[in-house]
């Protein structure tokens, strides 16, 4: 098949060499916004008189009608003609003739190429925005039935000291919150127009690049023709924020899988988010929660991917950057599955606080609690630590928690000790007298929810 660019070639390609060079298998994805762009572009030819009026209302049908077909899914696409852009060019032409050869006046591939992945992200990455928010909003849910829920607090995954559930829902409010953040900010970068950079340099034709900016909704265009077209910093950024979110949706996938366990029993997910196994009838496996934890690593891999082919590439275009789409397209597709999960699971989650609270009588969590017991006193800290580590060894051999221990036990330690350490060592107040700023303390939570609350805009 005659290629679009054909003119200076005398043979051409064997089919297996056209398909490893096409991009046309994934790069359809981006069929509407490829259209779209195109559309401006014609539009503006027309404005800036390059092209006459009928010419434009030519070709501007034939797009219209290119892209109501690829909204109902009827294109199809041919490897002979490589990549999206070609392929709509060869359609527009075989529907309105040789005028539609006109479309690509004053444009390269280059820049529209830049300029359909521009468009694609900007819209994929405001869906991305609304469902952070939506997750945010489950946790919230979440932490206000939780606040006076109570649970083991971990370091290194030992018990360390009792803390509210709804305290530890909310770190993950406020790490999605950064998140959320992230990807806002990089909206100002991806909402930018490399349209009429052409394939390098600018071109001839007396173009408006900011009319066609406007005409697609961005909001400024790229300042040098270079940079326009051989920038992928913007799609490296948002693979490196969609590893981020990851990450955090991957620790808080991990405690989901302990905390089902049975050795924890802190929550039980949804039947609607877990599976059975094959072979043990008793089996129910917190599936979602490790696939999330487990495609993390795929995200990680497209930004190391990208990161990769873009190092060392010399300026402009060069085709390793056709290498750039279907990790972004995986990656969009990974956040944005993970993201619906992982707010159903949180809405519907069945928390266990009996065995929660149970857990934080079970161990020596609130040791801390005496030794700010006696630091309150004067007692300096460390040596109020060393007296409390004593008690909790003598507690360890005799086989029983700081709060059996007799009064005596406490006097012979420290003359300071009085009656008040049962409350003291009780871990609902431990937990309730941390009113710190940011702390576990109930008040605190219920300021924190409130912040967050406002922040969403949720009443
Ligand atoms: N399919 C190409 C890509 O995805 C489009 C740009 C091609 N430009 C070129 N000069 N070969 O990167």
């Amino acid at each position: 098949m005659k290629k679009l660019w054909g003119g200076r070639f005398t043979k051409t390609a064997e089919e297996w060499v056209d398909e490893f060079g096409a991009s046309i298998p994934f790069d359809q994805e981006l069929v509407e916004e490829d259209i779209e762009g195109s559309l401006a572009h014609v539009t503006m030819l027309g404005e800036c008189g390059i092209l006459p009026a009928e010419d434009v209302e030519k070709i501007k049908g034939g797009l219209i009608r290119l892209l109501e077909k690829a909204k109902q899914g009827e294109l199809e696409f041919s490897v002979a003609y490589e990549d999206i852009h070609l392929n709509i060019e060869k359609m527009l032409i075989d529907d309105i003739g040789p005028v539609g050869g006109k479309l690509h006046t004053g444009r390269s591939r280059n820049d529209q190429v830049a300029t359909d992945m521009h468009l694609y992200l900007h819209k994929r990455v405001t869906e991305i925005l609304g469902l952070i928010r939506g997750l945010q909003r489950a946790l919230i849910k979440q932490a206000e039935k939780h606040v006076e829920t109570i649970m083991p607090g971990y370091t290194h995954l030992q018990r360390a000291q009792p803390i509210s559930f709804a305290h530890h829902l909310l770190a993950y409010f406020w790490m999605l919150e950064r998140d959320y953040e992230r990807f806002s900010e990089s909206q100002k970068r991806i909402n930018k127009s490399p349209l009429g950079a052409g394939a390098l340099a600018g071109t001839t034709f007396p173009i408006d690049r900011k009319r066609t900016a406007e005409l697609l909704g961005f909001a400024d265009i790229y300042e040098n023709s270079l940079d326009a077209v051989s920038d992928r910093d913007f799609i490296i950024e948002f693979l490196s924020n969609s590893s981020m979110l990851m990450m955090h949706l991957s620790r808080l996938a991990e405690e989901l899988i302990l905390w089902s366990s049975q050795e924890f029993q802190f929550i039980e997910l949804d039947d609607a988010f877990a599976t059975g196994s094959s072979i043990m009838p008793q089996k129910k496996n917190p599936d979602m929660a490790e696939l999330i934890r487990g495609k993390t690593g795929r995200v990680y891999g497209h930004l190391v991917a990208l990161l990769t082919v873009m190092k060392g590439l010399p300026l402009a275009y060069n085709k390793d950057m056709q290498e750039d789409k279907e990790g972004m397209f995986d990656t969009v597709k990974t956040v944005v599955g993970s993201l619906k999960i992982f707010t159903g699971m949180i809405e519907t989650m069945n928390v266990r606080a009996d065995v929660m609270e149970r857990a934080t009588k079970q161990d020596f969590s609130n040791a801390t609690e005496l030794a700010d017991y006696l630091a309150a006193k004067g007692v300096p800290f460390r040596e109020a630590h060393e007296i409390v580590g004593k008690l909790v060894l003598h507690c360890i051999k005799q086989g029983v928690f700081l709060a059996d221990l007799p009064l005596e036990v406490y006097k012979e330690a420290s003359p300071l000790f009085e009656e008040d350490i049962y409350d003291a060592l009780n871990p609902r107040t431990a937990v309730n007298r941390r009113n710190s700023a940011g702390g576990t303390g109930f008040a605190e939570v219920r300021a924190a929810l409130a912040k967050a609350k406002q922040l969403l805009g949720t009443p």
